[in-house]
Parts: structure tokens; C-alpha cells; sequence
């Protein structure tokens, strides 16, 4: 039996080739979860792929993946950003499944600039999905989730809600406010029996990191690569993260066995921040 057999699961930002919400959507079902999958787009924003574009199938090719191990899966494009959207997901997924065991907010976006060049666009786009659309997406499932008296919750924050730096400001905010909306909306349902836990990824290698790498590497004079180089050996553990090494901890995190944590905001960065 897997940790998570008989639970439905829907995951936000799923249909990266690269991404975290890939690697999510299998662990979840080879723990024997059915999945509920969405992205903005059918193939997911990728911003760099080796491979050629329409040559991914996106949510459909992960909900393939999700059905070769036994489980079933729907998929829905949805802009997280609206909660219309978000919330016809859900009907649609209770008239599928007739449940919603676990939510993950993993959809998100990436931009850099220096404070001085930050936008008001720039802060709106990335507040919306990162911080606003977390908020709307946890509350589109909180009915059923208190209904069945049961319901796990996480959200993809971020070293960067922990710590400062030069050129991220309005990620390293909205990274911050999915910190402080777990630990509020742990407490707001805790007598709910659901769980709202977050975890803090450092530097792993998706299609958001070619971003980070080419954003940032600009603003410091540095080539994608070079920038890459640099991160990576300040890394405890010595090497850069794999989704996998977010997906095995998001597993734990809504499964039984961390039945006695919420509230939580999780470092998986590889020793890099220590709080
Ligand atoms: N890659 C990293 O180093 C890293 C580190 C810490 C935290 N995170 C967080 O993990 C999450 C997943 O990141 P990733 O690295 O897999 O990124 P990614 O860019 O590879 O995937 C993000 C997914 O979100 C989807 N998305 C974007 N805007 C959307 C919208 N408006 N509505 C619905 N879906 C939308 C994209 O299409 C994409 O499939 C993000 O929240 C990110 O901030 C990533």
C-alpha cells in the first residue's frame, strides 16, 4: 500500500516537461494518489527546452505518465490568477473524483530586476501568480476539505521567503507571503483536520531555473552557465537540486506519516539556509 492510496490530488503549474509539478505529480502516483493536473498553457511556460516546441504534450503527456502507473488523472488549463477558473477546476475534479485529499500550489513565475528597475507590472505579475493565486486556490478547496474533515495543503515558497538578495525583490515578497499564508491558514484549520505546510526549494534545475540563471547571471555580468557554476558550489551537499528532491519531501508532507506538522515552512535547499 502506497502512503497516499485513495487520495485525489490536484497540482497547479503540472505540465512543465522540467518542472517541479512533473516530478510532484509522480511521486504522488507511485504512492498510489489520482492526480488532478493544471497549467496556464497545455505544454506549461517553457521558457527553454532542448526539446523542439509541440514535441512535449504537457499536462496530457504527465496525466499519460500518471495513468501508466495504475492512477487515474484528469487535466484542466487553468490561469491560477483567476479564481473563476481555479474554482470551476475544483467542480470539475469533485464531478471526476468526488474529492480533494491534497492541494499543491506549485504554479509560479520567475522574474529578476534590479530594486531600482522594478515595475509596477513587473511586482503585479508576480505577485498575482506567486502570493495572490495561492491564497484563491487554497480557498477554492477548503469547503470540501472541511466536509471530509480532512485535507492536506502545500505551497512551493522558496529559499528566497527566507532570506534577501540583490535582484528578486518582489519573488523574495511573494515567496514571504506563502510563508505567512501557511502559517495562517494552518492555524485558521487546524481543528478542520487539514494541514497546510510549505516547502523552500533552493537552486533546482527546471525550466525556472534557466530563467533565474539568465536573468540574474545578466544583472551581475555573468553567462547562464557561469552564474550556474557559482551557485552551485556554495551548496552544502555539493551539487544542485533535482525536482525529485522536492517531490520525495512533498510526499512526506501530505502523507499520514507527518500527520503531527502544520504550519511548517520547510527548507529542502541543500543545507543552504538553516532556519
Ligand atoms: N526552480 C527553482 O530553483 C525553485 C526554487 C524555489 C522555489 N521554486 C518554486 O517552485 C514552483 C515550481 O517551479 P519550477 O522550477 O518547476 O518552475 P517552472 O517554470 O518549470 O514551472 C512552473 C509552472 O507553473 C506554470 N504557470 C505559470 N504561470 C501560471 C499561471 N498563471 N497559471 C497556472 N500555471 C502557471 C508554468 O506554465 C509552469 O508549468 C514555483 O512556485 C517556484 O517559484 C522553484
Amino acid at each position: 500500500m502506497g502512503r497516499l492510496e485513495a487520495k485525489v490530488a490536484m497540482v497547479t503549474g503540472a505540465g512543465g516537461e522540467h518542472g517541479l509539478g512533473r516530478a510532484i505529480a509522480q511521486r504522488f502516483a507511485d504512492e498510489g494518489a489520482d492526480l488532478i493536473l493544471t497549467d496556464v498553457i497545455p505544454t506549461g511556460l517553457r521558457v527553454s527546452s532542448a526539446t523542439p516546441p509541440g514535441a512535449w504534450g504537457g499536462v496530457d503527456a504527465v496525466a499519460e505518465e500518471i495513468r501508466k502507473r495504475g492512477r487515474r488523472a484528469m487535466t484542466a488549463i487553468a490561469d491560477v490568477r483567476s479564481v473563476a477558473q481555479i474554482e470551476k477546476v475544483v467542480a470539475g475534479a469533485l464531478a471526476e473524483f468526488g474529492r480533494i485529499d491534497i492541494l499543491v500550489n506549485n504554479a509560479g513565475i520567475y522574474r529578476a530586476a534590479a530594486t531600482v528597475d522594478v515595475t509596477e507590472e513587473h511586482w503585479d505579475a508576480i505577485m498575482s501568480i506567486n502570493a495572490k493565486a495561492v491564497f484563491f486556490a487554497s480557498q477554492a478547496v477548503l469547503p470540501t476539505m472541511i466536509a471530509q474533515k480532512r485535507g492536506a495543503i502545500v505551497s512551493l515558497a522558496s529559499m528566497a521567503g527566507k532570506i534577501g538578495s540583490r535582484n528578486n525583490l518582489p519573488y523574495n515578497a511573494s515567496k514571504a507571503a506563502v510563508v505567512s499564508m501557511t502559517k495562517s491558514l494552518a492555524l485558521a484549520h487546524a481543528a478542520d483536520g487539514i494541514r497546510v505546510n510549505c516547502v523552500c526549494p533552493g537552486f533546482v534545475e527546471t525550466d525556472m531555473w534557466t530563467s533565474v540563471a539568465r536573468e540574474q547571471g545578466k544583472l551581475m555580468g555573468l553567462t547562464p552557465d557561469e552564474f550556474t557554476r557559482q551557485r552551485a558550489v556554495t551548496v552544502p551537499l555539493g551539487r544542485m537540486e533535482r525536482p525529485e528532491d522536492v517531490a520525495n519531501v512533498i510526499g512526506f508532507l501530505v502523507s499520514s506519516k507527518s500527520g503531527y506538522m502544520t504550519g511548517q515552512a520547510l527548507s529542502v535547499d541543500g543545507g543552504l539556509v538553516m532556519h
